[in-house]
Parts: structure tokens; C-alpha cells; sequence
């Protein structure tokens, strides 16, 4: 009986630790043994010339995620784990919605239900769109026992955005059940303000969805967002940071000690306002929120990177088609940019870009680059060391990417069922050639083989990273 199921011979391993040149041998899912030589595996699989990383941990997609209006998102989980695999990601936190005047409860049930089908290692966030008593004292503990330890609330958007005191009551009831809360923050009413006046002065094409909230309604409100979590003494992580001036209110707060992260994703540091200024309908294939920015912004973003402002990249995946009737042309090819529904796919273009702009481009290292992109998401959202590295005991979650390969990204290549994607046309250096899940191959060269139903839920419990700093002003926190 050979001692292990698969042994990985020759690559270049790299964690968020470090890089050294060995083999891997997997046993029952999981990482066994780091070694100089690997011998006595039932299968070999060859990776000289190959980077061996940690599979991708990505904390931000919305996949197969109901809306308020009775639709679907409409990549489902069998596509989007695909799409998954394809790039190189392995694990994935998804949100369970919350709408309003409905509790949260029968909302998990059926979502645990749609993603138990793919084939994406998976956890949960808890978003909060509604925080009356019956949901923060009596439902969240609920799914909270059920292994969820982020609870996600948006300052904007309608119906989703919450007042400052219901953004208090989430941030309390976080702190109580030791779970992190993660914000999207672009200022409601400021947004709202200016779009109106846009549409009346007749100003509606997709660019104007960028003039509608500027760098000023996303500083306001992560400043904001930071200042109640730090009264009520709560660690946040704040979401898609797309500039600087959002940037430094994280950096300033990270400065005095506090407990707030930063994420930035893919699109903020390749696309720009000027995608949603091409003809016609088309911009509307770039519009998300917070809006793309300019070239400018994306250096400075990746300066935020590298100095660790900003320590997590996800890709928060969108699953709208251009084209469906689900999609960005919902409303009609004629909506003005308010109807037109936010968010892109990114799944797979994700690792690709961040490698091929970042390590490749000698922005950032291949250590960085892989914490940024699986050990830090894993370890901010409890799933260390479980997922996000490579050690024995860990599961043997992997990417082998050839550092070299020069892909020009196309909407097949992405894998993902929906009609487009933003980053069509862009040029990258380094793929992912094979991926493993849990010991299993899943892609080689491109092709995914994973049976759907086999991805598993990753019910989080207790961990430190979040625990409040048992700092409050005056010393007093109301029981
Ligand atoms: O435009 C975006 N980002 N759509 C997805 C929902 C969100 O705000 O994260
Ligand atoms: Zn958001
Ligand atoms: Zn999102």
C-alpha cells in the first residue's frame, strides 16, 4: 500500500511564509509531508518548472444569490466552481441574503442548499438589510452555532443600506457572537442625491454611474464605518476599496491600532471610468460598485498593496450576463446607468491578473502575491490553517501555475456560463494549469473534472483574530 495518494514532484512551493523547491505528498485529502524527495505514491503527478501555491481563498463572490425581487443571480454553483477551478480557486465565501421585513433563518436553509450542488469549498456571509430585534437577538446567535462568523452590511444601495444605528446594532451583535463584519462603503444618501440630479439633466449612459459616486461618497463612508466599529469597539474588513482617500482612512486607523482591514479586488487596478464610457449599451459590462477608477488610482491602490493597507484581493464575482434577461440589460439596453444592475464576474480572471500585474510586473512578490490572494482571506475569515497555505494537516487545496504562460483572456477561458467578461482582450503572464481540491484533480490544462455535489461546506467557529481589543472611550460599553 503506497504511503501516499498523490506526491507533487519538482515544484517551486510557495506559501505566504516563504519559497522552497520540494515535493508534496497528499494523503486523504490532505497535505502529509513536505520533503527534498517524495517516493511511494500511488500517483505522480510532475511539476518542475511549475509554481505549486496554495489554491485560491476568495472571501468576495456572489454566486446563484437571490435578489429581493424574486430572481437569481445567474451563475450557479456548478458554474461558478468551475469557473473556480478553471482560475486556479478553490475555496469561496458567498452571502446569504437578507430582505427587508423577512428574517434571515429561511434564507440559510435555502442557500446552504443551493451551494451544497458545486463544487467550491464554501462558506457564508450573514448579510444584514434589516436589523430588527427578532433578527439580532434571536436569529443571528442562530446562524452564528451554524458556523457563520461574518456578517456583511452595505451603507448604500436601495433597499439594503443601513442607518448608522442599525449599522451599531450588526457591529453589538458581532461583537457578542465573536464574528467579524465586513461593510460596503459608498454614502447612501449622497449617491441617491446625485443620481437623481444626474437622470433629471438627462445624464443616464452607464459613464455616469462613476459620476454618480465619486472617491468622496466611498472616503466619507469608510471613515465613517471606522469610527462607529471603533466605538463600539468591533473589527471590520472594508470591502472593494477602489482609491486612495478610502485607503488612507484604513491606513490611518490601522496607524492607531485598530482592527480594520482592506480589500481591493482585480477591477480596481485594471479597469477605468473610461470602460463605461464605450458605445452604447456596452460600458454597462464594466459597471460595479464602487465605480472603476482611473490609471492613477490603480498605482496608488497597488502601493496600498504593497505597503499592507490593503491585504486581501477577492474578486466579487457578479453573476449578471450582458445580454440575459437577468442580467445588465434587464431594464432594457436603453435603462438609465440606476437600473442597470451593479457587479461583474471575476472568478477565474482573479489569480491571473493579480499574478501577472503584480509578481510578474515586479509590483509585488510570489509570497505576497499568494497572501494576499488565499492565506490572509482564509486566516481574516477563520478558515486558517485549514485552507490559504500549504502545511501538513492543512487540506491539500492547490494551484500549479506555470509562471511563464503568456493567455490572452477570452470570455471562454473564464469558464463561467455567463456571456461576458470585463477583462476580454487582456494580456497576462502566468496560468494555472492544474488545480487539486482536497487531494482531488479537478482542472488540467483548462479541462474541470469535479463532480457537482462534491464541494463542502466550511462552518467557521471561535477565532482570536476578531476578538475585540477591549478598548472603548471612557471605558464604558453598555451591556
Ligand atoms: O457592484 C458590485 N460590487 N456588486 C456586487 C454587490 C456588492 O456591492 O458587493
Ligand atoms: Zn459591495
Ligand atoms: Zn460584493
Amino acid at each position: 500500500m503506497p504511503e501516499f495518494d498523490i506526491a507533487i514532484r519538482g515544484g517551486q512551493v510557495a506559501t505566504g511564509f516563504g519559497t522552497a523547491r520540494c515535493d508534496l505528498g497528499i494523503r486523504a485529502g490532505r497535505i502529509a509531508a513536505l520533503a527534498e524527495r517524495i517516493d511511494g505514491a500511488a500517483q505522480v503527478i510532475e511539476a518542475d518548472g511549475l509554481l505549486v501555491l496554495p489554491g485560491g481563498v476568495d472571501t468576495h463572490c456572489h454566486i446563484e444569490q437571490p435578489e429581493a425581487n424574486g430572481t437569481v443571480h445567474e451563475s450557479d454553483f456548478v458554474s461558478a466552481s468551475a469557473s473556480a477551478f478553471a482560475g486556479g480557486t478553490t475555496t469561496g465565501i458567498c452571502f446569504i441574503p437578507q430582505f427587508k421585513g423577512a428574517g434571515i433563518l429561511d434564507r440559510f436553509a435555502d442557500y446552504r442548499a443551493r451551494a451544497a450542488k458545486g463544487m467550491l469549498d464554501h462558506g457564508f456571509h450573514q448579510i444584514i438589510a434589516d436589523a430588527t430585534e427578532e433578527v439580532i437577538e434571536r436569529e443571528v446567535p442562530q446562524v452564528v452555532a451554524a458556523g457563520i462568523r461574518s456578517l456583511k452590511v452595505f451603507l448604500t444601495y436601495e433597499p439594503l443600506h443601513l442607518s448608522d444605528r442599525d449599522y451599531i446594532r450588526v457591529l453589538l451583535a458581532a461583537r457578542k457572537h465573536g464574528c467579524l463584519v465586513t461593510v460596503h462603503c459608498e454614502n447612501y444618501e449622497a449617491i441617491d442625491w446625485r443620481t437623481r440630479a444626474l437622470i433629471d439633466a438627462g445624464m443616464t449612459a452607464p459613464k455616469y454611474h462613476a459620476w454618480s459616486r465619486p472617491p468622496v461618497v466611498e472616503r466619507e463612508a469608510t471613515h465613517r464605518a471606522i469610527a462607529l466599529a471603533e466605538l463600539v469597539d468591533q473589527p471590520i474588513q472594508v470591502f472593494h476599496v477602489s482609491c486612495e482617500e478610502a485607503a488612507e482612512e484604513i491606513a490611518r486607523a490601522q496607524a492607531r491600532g485598530l482592527k480594520v482591514w482592506g480589500e481591493t479586488c482585480p477591477q480596481y487596478v485594471t479597469l477605468t471610468a473610461a470602460d463605461m464610457d464605450r458605445p452604447g449599451f456596452e460600458g454597462a459590462k464594466f459597471m460595479c460598485s464602487p465605480a472603476p477608477r482611473d490609471a492613477d488610482e490603480h498605482a496608488r491602490i497597488w502601493d496600498r498593496i504593497r505597503r499592507g493597507t490593503l491585504d486581501v484581493v477577492s474578486s466579487d464575482h457578479c453573476g449578471y450576463s450582458f445580454g440575459g434577461t437577468l442580467g445588465k440589460a434587464q431594464n432594457g439596453r436603453d435603462a438609465p446607468f440606476r437600473d442597470i444592475p451593479n457587479g461583474i464576474p471575476g472568478l477565474a480572471a482573479r489569480l491571473p491578473i493579480i499574478f501577472s500585474e503584480g509578481v510578474s510586473k515586479g509590483r509585488i512578490t510570489l509570497e505576497q502575491f499568494v497572501a494576499l490572494t488565499s492565506t490572509n482571506p482564509a486566516r481574516l475569515m477563520g478558515l486558517a490553517p485549514r485552507k490559504g497555505t500549504i502545511q501538513p494537516g492543512a487540506d491539500a487545496d492547490l494551484a500549479l501555475w506555470d509562471p511563464r504562460r503568456k493567455v490572452t483572456i477570452t470570455n471562454a477561458l473564464m469558464q463561467h456560463a455567463i456571456d461576458y467578461t470585463p477583462y476580454e482582450g487582456l494580456e497576462v503572464t502566468g496560468w494555472p494549469v492544474m488545480t487539486i481540491r482536497r487531494g482531488e484533480v479537478v482542472m488540467r490544462d483548462g479541462k474541470v473534472q469535479a463532480e457537482p455535489g462534491s464541494g463542502q461546506y466550511l462552518p467557521r467557529g471561535p477565532y482570536d483574530l476578531v476578538r475585540p481589543r477591549g478598548v472603548t472611550p471612557n471605558g464604558f460599553m453598555p451591556a
